[in-house]
């Protein structure tokens, strides 16, 4: 079933398409486009679906914040109670920067920093995962320098296929993540001797917006037997993470609750004599990607015998999934209109074939209509970028009858500023 909304938030009140209780095409009429809207209340809704999950579960959920790391957003996680996966020292400052609890933080990434762990020790946080032997010796060193202890899990690379698109597989030996399973059981070796680190747990992500439980077991089935290695060699850990990657429907995926993974993890720990283990969870888009839509504009109708295109006023530099990962996005219209349907591909302004939104969408449309790309709340506006000096688009969040902008449109002037002449 496609061209079916897929936030339950989104709905037509006078033939007029609302996110919650506000009119799109008057939020349009006051901020512009392109805009990036969300509703507060499916973040909740989002989130109470992992909450039920993990509650009476010895279970912590921490937001994957690289999916949307919007202040705004972030203050919401926190006030819901949730802990964060970071993955740079600036996800680190965005998140205590609202009050985000340190000791709710796990520190993911390959090329962490000097200045990140350092912050990161710092503020004492939960746990690095660290993702190689070189990074371990890193903190190491730096924990020894400013006698803060770290504590450390290992980010394993356990060779499961994630059956997702190739570039969002992390779990798979020749992708750059982790540690190899074959050498981690002798990091962790080198790890228990090495000054001022603490081993707490284990770690592995196997990548994104996986639509089975399978890939999770089959991690979890290569790395029970690791961890009971573990103990009989007297390292004993707290938690093991396994990482985010759930993923959404975008168009017709029929995807797992967060309480089926809890449970089948919960069951092969139990199996193992492990549930005395901490479970830790990173997911990012499935707490926000449905949350989220773009709206943007029609500027142009181009029809050849070939082809229709829709040019919009959203390009790929604010929304470039579709282009990085043929994703399919829905397309909604704010106003439906009636008369002869037409197939079209919807693009953007910028100079690439490559920058498209939406491609063979049978619509009836004219200049300046409104349309919503849809699932835009995760990885969208993180990975929106400058390219042909557009500005990037304004951010609103919608609850109830009241709008809130959390971010202002972004000025010509703000992205010329770091910039000079000689
Ligand atoms: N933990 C780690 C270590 C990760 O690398 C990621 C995502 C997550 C958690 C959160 O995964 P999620 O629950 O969101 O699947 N830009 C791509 C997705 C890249 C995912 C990167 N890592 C996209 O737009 O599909």
């Amino acid at each position: 079933m496609t061209n079916q909304i897929k936030n339950p938030y989104l709905k037509l009140k006078n033939n007029i398409l609302h996110l919650e209780d506000i009119s799109l095409e008057f939020l349009s009429e006051k901020i512009g486009t392109p805009l990036y809207v969300y509703s507060r209340a499916n973040i909740k809704d989002s989130w109470n679906r992992y909450y039920n999950a993990i509650k009476n579960n010895n279970a912590m959920v921490c937001y994957g914040m690289k999916a949307n790391s919007n202040l705004a957003i972030l203050k919401e996680f926190v006030n819901l109670g949730s802990g964060f996966d970071i993955v740079s020292g600036g996800e680190l400052e965005r998140v205590l920067s609202v009050g985000g609890d340190p000791k709710k933080i796990v520190f993911s990434g390959v090329g962490k920093q000097e200045w990140e762990i350092k912050n990161a020790l710092e503020s004492g946080i939960k746990c690095f995962n660290v993702e190689s032997e070189a990074e371990l010796y890193k903190i190491s060193q730096i924990a020894s320098a400013l006698k803060i202890t770290a504590p450390i899990s290992l980010r394993v690379n356990p060779d499961v296929d994630a059956k997702t698109h190739p570039y969002i597989s992390t779990g798979l030996k020749e992708n750059k993540f982790g540690i190899a399973f074959k050498d981690a059981f002798d990091c962790y070796k080198i790890a228990s001797s090495l000054p001022f680190i603490k081993i707490i747990g284990i770690d592995c992500h196997i990548g994104s917006q996986l639509t089975e439980i399978s890939p999770f077991s089959a991690a979890l089935e290569k790395i029970i037997p690791l961890i009971k290695n573990l103990i009989d060699n007297n390292i004993n850990i707290k938690h093991i993470d396994i990482g985010g990657g759930l993923g959404i429907t975008y168009k017709d995926e029929i995807v797992p609750d967060p309480k089926d993974i809890v449970d089948a993890a919960r069951f092969k720990l139990k199996e193992a004599n492990l549930n005395h283990l901490e479970l830790i969870l990173e997911p990012g888009r499935s707490l926000i990607g449905n949350s989220g839509i773009l709206l943007t504009k029609v500027l142009y109708l181009k029809h050849s015998d070939d082809k229709n295109f829709i040019i919009v006023d959203a390009a790929m530099n604010d929304l470039i999934r579709p282009a990085l990962y043929q994703s399919y996005h829905e397309v909604q219209q704010v106003k439906a209109r009636t008369g002869q349907a037409r197939e079209y591909d919807i693009v953007g302004p910028v100079c690439e074939s490559a920058d498209w939104l939406a491609k063979n969408r049978l619509l009836t449309v004219k200049e300046n209509d409104l349309l919503v790309i849809e699932s835009a709340g995760a990885y969208c506006t993180t990975m929106a970028s400058n390219y042909n000096s557009r500005v990037k688009p304004a951010e609103v969040m919608v609850d109830g009858s009241e709008y809130y902008i959390i971010k202002n449109r972004e000025k010509l002037s703000d992205i010329l500023k770091f910039e000079t002449t000689i």
